[in-house]
């Protein structure tokens, strides 16, 4: 590639080629061709999956900003794109292919463009994505951000730009997240990252690495400098914030090693979630993800105890069978499950709770999907996300456990978990009707321009007229009738709760 570009020079300037020339030709070809001018580094970033991508693309920019690059709204402008990637589901990794393919073909007008895949594609693939995605120039795995810099020098010097080395240390604490697409009313808060949980479905373990926790002290910092900048409400982000342990380290797997004071003194999540509720007490707390068998009673409690700590959590079950449980690896039964919820509704009797749900798991069978229907009976959620389950390779699922699951019988087992969970909604959202619930204005409603959409304590979306309301206020909204998806109401005033 390097060669035909410098014939191609050579071709337009004419110069006859010697040893030395070509020399320069190199070296000037490099420096003007490849590399942006430093007035010229824009930047464009694209994230897909789940909420800590999103995240981890505000550390990236701040990375980014710091190695002299622009944020630009459009990939047009820049000369170094970026897709955050997801691998959870097959379907997630096509969605990346197409935008790849789309974003390649802007190469063609700009000779800059570097194109780079990010997160969870980028480690599951490694080099391979380099061959499969011909055009892409940079392959960075979640765990090695910092090395961008690097990587784009390899990159523009045409050698190959890999990273993908997986950390037991890294938790970015050390950098301040550049906010995107923010509407300065809420963020998120990376707490935890990777997960040592091992689903036998999910390929979050593979991509994301071992499970550590963040230094209390970075993410206290992160959450005053949120409230003085103006921000209402964050969100504690980890794939299992429940299990979240700083005893010095946080490592894990590594806690059994520690000293007894240090076991003594150590920060778990409650713990941590108190020292946040009560730095900030004008600020909405919210935290995901709950994995039921780390979710302990302390949380609950520290939940009821703080009227800043939003009564909400989401908690995955993915299957009301046992059996399936079993092979899914969950490390809870349905009856456990059952015994956290009432426990949750028995401490903080109006808790919002949703779930994710795998339907057409290998080896169910009717009775299984029927003990999921019973279960969703039981706890009646407020919402759910709800998936076909997808063979992701390398999994435990993948390798050992045979798919026996007509597809037409996958869609229709998740349709009917969707039916049923509309319903549900709809029987919870009808509970409010009639009352009066604290709202945080975040955005115009996407059906109207003269209605605010923000949410409840609860989580759910409520919208209502805006007179002369604005965003980040906490508003009294009386709720007048609802939808399966939102509740909808009149301002009663600014609120004296949050
Ligand atoms: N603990 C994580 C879970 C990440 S994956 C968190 O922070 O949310 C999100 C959801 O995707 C899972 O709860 C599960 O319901 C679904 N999922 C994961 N792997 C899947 C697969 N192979 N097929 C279908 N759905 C899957
Ligand atoms: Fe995945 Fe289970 Fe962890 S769903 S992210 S392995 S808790």
């Amino acid at each position: 590639m390097a060669n035909n570009s410098l014939k191609d020079t050579y071709a337009l300037n004419g110069d006859p080629l010697t040893k030395e020339n070509l020399l320069n030709e190199t070296i000037v070809l490099s420096n003007e061709k490849k590399t942006p001018p430093r007035n010229q580094k824009h930047f464009y970033i694209e994230s897909y999956g789940c909420k800590m991508n999103f995240s981890d693309s505000e550390i990236v920019a701040s990375i980014l900003n710091k190695d002299g690059y622009k944020l630009t709204d459009s990939p047009k402008n820049a000369t170094l794109v970026l897709v955050n990637t997801c691998s959870i589901r097959e379907k997630a990794e096509q969605t990346v292919r197409k935008r790849l393919k789309l974003f390649n073909r802007l190469k063609h007008n700009n000779k800059y463009l570097k194109i780079g895949v990010l997160g969870c594609m980028a480690e599951r693939l490694k080099h391979k994505i380099l061959e499969e995605e011909k055009m892409v120039d940079l392959v960075v795995g979640p765990d090695a951000y910092k090395d961008i810099p690097n990587l784009l020098k390899e990159a523009e010097a045409e050698r190959e730009a890999v990273n993908v080395i997986l950390s037991k240390e890294e938790t970015y604490g050390d950098i301040a997240p550049v906010r995107l697409a923010s509407n300065g009313v809420s963020a998120f808060v990376t707490i935890t990252r990777g997960c040592d949980n091992m689903c036998t479905f999910c390929v979050v373990p593979f991509t994301r690495g071992r499970e550590r926790s963040r230094d209390p002290k970075s993410i206290l910092k992160e959450v005053n400098e949120l409230y003085q900048k103006g921000y209402k409400e964050i969100t504690l982000l980890g794939q299992n914030v429940d299990s979240y342990l700083w005893y010095g380290g946080g490592l894990k797997k590594d806690f059994s090693k520690a000293s007894s004071l240090q076991q003594k003194t150590a920060i778990n999540f409650s713990k941590l979630l108190e020292l946040v509720g009560t730095a900030q007490p004008k600020m909405r707390i919210r935290f995901s993800t709950s994995n039921p068998q780390d979710m302990s009673l302390e949380v609950i409690h520290t939940m009821a105890k703080h009227d800043n700590i939003c009564n909400y959590i989401h908690l995955p079950v993915q299957s009301g069978s046992n059996d399936i449980l079993e092979k899914m690896n969950r490390q809870h039964s349905r009856e456990d499950y059952f015994k956290l919820i009432d426990n949750i509704k028995k401490h903080i009797p109006n808790c919002g709770i949703s779930h994710d749900m795998i339907c057409g798991f290998p080896s169910e069978t009717e009775q299984d999907h029927q003990d999921t229907l019973s279960l969703m009976e039981y706890v009646k959620y407020d919402f759910g996300f709800m998936f076909a389950y997808s063979e992701r390779p390398g999994t435990v699922a993948a390798k050992k456990i045979e798919d026996n699951i007509p597809e037409s019988t996958r869609k229709r087992r998740l349709q009917e978990v969707i039916d049923l969970q509309r319903i549900h909604s709809e029987y919870r959202n009808q509970h409010f009707i009639g009352k009066i619930v604290c709202v945080l204005i975040e955005k115009s409603s996407k059906r109207s321009n003269e209605f605010w959409s923000g949410r409840t304590s609860q989580n759910t979306v409520a919208v209502f007229p805006k007179e002369n309301y604005k965003v980040g206020d906490f508003v009294d909204i009386k709720i007048k009738e609802v939808t399966s998806a939102t509740l909808i109401g009149t301002a009663m005033g600014i609120s004296s709760s949050i």
